[in-house]
């Protein structure tokens, strides 16, 4: 189970990152075009949603029990334990504050603002969540 379910979080990002880059740049352009806050305006965002929770999802099993690096296990590592999974945390609950936040706004130009600053500051945090190859603890960019 713990490969599977790796190997799924591991593709996983990159709809994670490829979604808040869609839903940034979409919110950034409805302002921009001052567009109408519309149903069909907010599927980025939906789509994002979505994503960010089949990730967290996978990330708790991982970090909850398969994780040889779990918090239920006797081996921790600061970055798998700790420093990953509360900045994954972090990027779930940008996007499910942002979404709230931005449809309670009053006017349009202000659903654009808050969404664009909370999935753009989403989009950030996960770039800082992904252990690039490059870095000590990095993995390499696909699992495959
Ligand atoms: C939402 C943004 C997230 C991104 C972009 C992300 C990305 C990644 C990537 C790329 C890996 C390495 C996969 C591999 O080895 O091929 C990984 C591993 C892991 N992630 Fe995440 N993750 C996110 C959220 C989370 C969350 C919310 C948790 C836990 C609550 C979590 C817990 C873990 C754990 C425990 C590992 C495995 C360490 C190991 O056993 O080697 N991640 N993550």
């Amino acid at each position: 189970m713990y490969p599977i379910i790796l190997f799924a979080h591991s593709v996983v990002r990159w709809a994670v990152l490829l979604g808040a880059a869609w839903a940034t740049l979409a919110a950034l352009s409805g302002l921009r075009g001052r567009r109408a806050w519309t149903r069909r305006a907010r599927v980025p965002g939906v789509v994002l949603a979505a994503v960010a929770d089949v990730q967290l999802l996978l990330g708790l099993s991982l970090w909850l029990a398969l994780s040889p690096y779990a918090i239920t296990t006797g081996t921790r590592s600061h970055y798998w334990t700790y420093a990953h999974p509360l900045a994954g945390i972090a990027v779930v609950a940008l996007v499910h504050v942002g979404s709230v936040r931005a449809r309670r706004m009053l006017d349009d130009a202000a659903r654009w603002r808050t969404a664009a600053r909370y999935y753009g500051a989403a989009l950030v945090v996960a770039l800082l969540a992904v252990p690039w190859p490059l870095l000590g603890m990095g993995r390499s960019l696909l699992p495959f």
